[in-house]
């Protein structure tokens, strides 16, 4: 899936989940705020049942309706007194009615299924009666004279149950308006979020090999994702880097290989244009074997670099004592040193490695070599070698010549890279791979390599750790 696409994805997938995510906070909220109230109204009416009965009990018992009647109603009034829809019925043992208040038919209430329970355990319960619903409480009562007396209080529930009723849908509404205001609201946060970085996604989809070298104006996005134009933009000058690097080398590959492969040819083809002699022949096929070795040398050198940029450069790992190979490639080279009168001058010394002896060898020799090419004659080749740490060592192979300029130094590890142009490809240089052999064998070894150079000497100096 395009990013496009998924980004419109988002879009809308964000303000949804964001949707969802209010409506159910708020509906949380809502719940607990009615359960709330039911609860309260639940407890007010209980405590509001429990004292009128209470108090009804306690009449009954000190002033028995049979004895004291009026005062006994007298005190029920003033019981009641302030007790909004509070229905009251008082039935003595045979049935009949000693108190009633106005209102709903109480005895009704008696065949309540719980009705017995409720008197049992001093509990109340829900009455449903014509389309109105109460809370009921009932007692039973006996005194000294013998009578029994059975009292049930109701109290209205309507008017809670209107208002949690109301409290609900009052919720409802304003959950509703709260999910579609955030539901917008996340929306248009959405598309001004997404706005610009569409707008990035479409100029980086546009972005291919042949358009390498555009870069994404930081004008088009807002001030929070500059740096993330700045940190695409960057890696795009690394990619065109490398890019531009692979093109060279092909280039360069081409170029490499078609001067022998043009000298071979004319060669051929003059010897061919006339008879020779058989030491014409074997002179002329020494000079060819001369140039296949080259080419031969320099495909190996290339299969050896494609190698290591496929990190299959696995390093024979065994002990070297690097003060007497470097002892012995200077020997190795005492004939090249011997026509320059160069001499070599190893100081310094430090603990084994463990590495691949034919690598470092390679290595070391391609640095001396390019140090005896570089250095005047009669001039001295200083390798120093020191310990930097417990697990680090250090090579510096320096030697005097011409300044390199520092703009070429960290180029001179490059593949084909030859400071002097005018010398290009023209005479026995070499061609420009030394130095990346050398780069690639010290990173396979975990090390690293760079160069300094100034008006007295230039300088390589190599890290490579005791173990890798
Ligand atoms: N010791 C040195 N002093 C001055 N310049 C150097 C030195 N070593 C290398 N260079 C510069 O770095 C360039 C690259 O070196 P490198 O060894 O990679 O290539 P080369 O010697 O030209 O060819 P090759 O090593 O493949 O035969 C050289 O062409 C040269 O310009
Ligand atoms: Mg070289």
């Amino acid at each position: 899936m395009s990013w496009m696409k998924q980004n419109k994805l988002i879009s809308f997938r964000l303000p949804l989940i964001v949707c969802l995510l209010t409506c159910g906070l708020l509906y949380c909220f809502s719940f607990f705020i009615e359960r709330s109230f039911e609860k309260i109204s639940i407890q007010q009416n209980v405590s509001e049942l429990n004292s009128v009965i209470d108090s009804i009990e306690r009449e009954l018992v000190y002033y028995s309706p049979d004895e004291n009647r009026d005062e006994f109603i007298q005190n029920l009034l003033l019981i009641l007194t302030g007790h909004h829809r509070l229905f009251v019925y008082v039935i003595d043992e045979k049935g009949k009615i000693v108190y009633r208040t106005r209102g709903p038919n109480l005895t009704v209430a008696k065949n309540h299924i719980d009705f017995d329970t409720i008197i049992a355990n001093h509990s109340t319960a829900i009455w449903n009666q014509d389309k109105a619903s109460y809370r009921i409480a009932a007692s039973r009562v006996s005194i000294e004279n013998g009578r029994q007396y059975t009292t049930i209080v109701a109290v209205g529930r309507d008017l809670h149950l209107e208002f949690i009723r109301r409290l609900h849908d009052g919720l409802g509404l304003l959950i509703a308006i709260a999910c579609i205001l955030a539901l917008i609201g996340s929306f248009v946060s959405v598309y001004f979020t997404q706005k610009p970085i569409n707008r990035l996604i479409k100029k980086i989809e546009k972005v291919n090999f042949k358009s390498l070298n555009y870069r994404i104006p930081a004008s088009l996005v807002p001030i929070k994702y500059v740096s993330l134009v700045k940190a695409f933009n960057e890696m795009l000058n690394r990619i065109e880097d490398v890019f531009q690097r692979q093109r060279n080398f092909t280039a360069d590959i081409a170029h490499e290989m078609r001067t022998p492969i043009t000298n071979l040819t004319t060669q051929t083809q003059i010897v061919l244009s006339n008879a020779r002699t058989t030491n014409e022949y074997r002179e002329i096929l020494y000079s060819n074997l001369e140039e296949y070795e080259k080419m031969s040398q320099m495909i190996s050198d290339m299969l050896f670099l494609a190698q290591a940029d496929n990190r299959q450069l696995v390093p024979n790992l065994i002990d070297i004592d690097l003060h007497s190979l470097i002892t012995m490639m200077c020997e190795y080279f005492e004939p090249l040193t011997d026509e320059k009168n160069i001499a070599f001058n190893l100081e310094g010394n430090c603990s084994h490695i463990q590495g691949d002896k034919m690598m470092l060898r390679r290595a070391i020799s391609n640095i001396l070599s390019n140090a005896i090419r570089y250095t005047p004659e009669n001039q001295t080749i200083t390798i120093i070698l020191s310990q930097v740490s417990e697990k680090r060592v250090r090579i510096i192979i320096s030697n005097p010549g011409k300044k390199v300029d520092s703009k070429h130094l960290p180029h001179l590890f490059d593949r084909f890279y030859r400071v002097d142009e005018s010398r290009h490809r023209n005479d026995n240089s070499g061609t420009g791979i030394g130095l990346a052999i050398v780069k690639s064998i010290i990173e396979a070894h975990k090390g690293s390599i760079y160069a300094e150079s100034d008006e007295q000497s230039t300088r390589f100096i190599i890290n490579l750790p005791t173990t890798i």
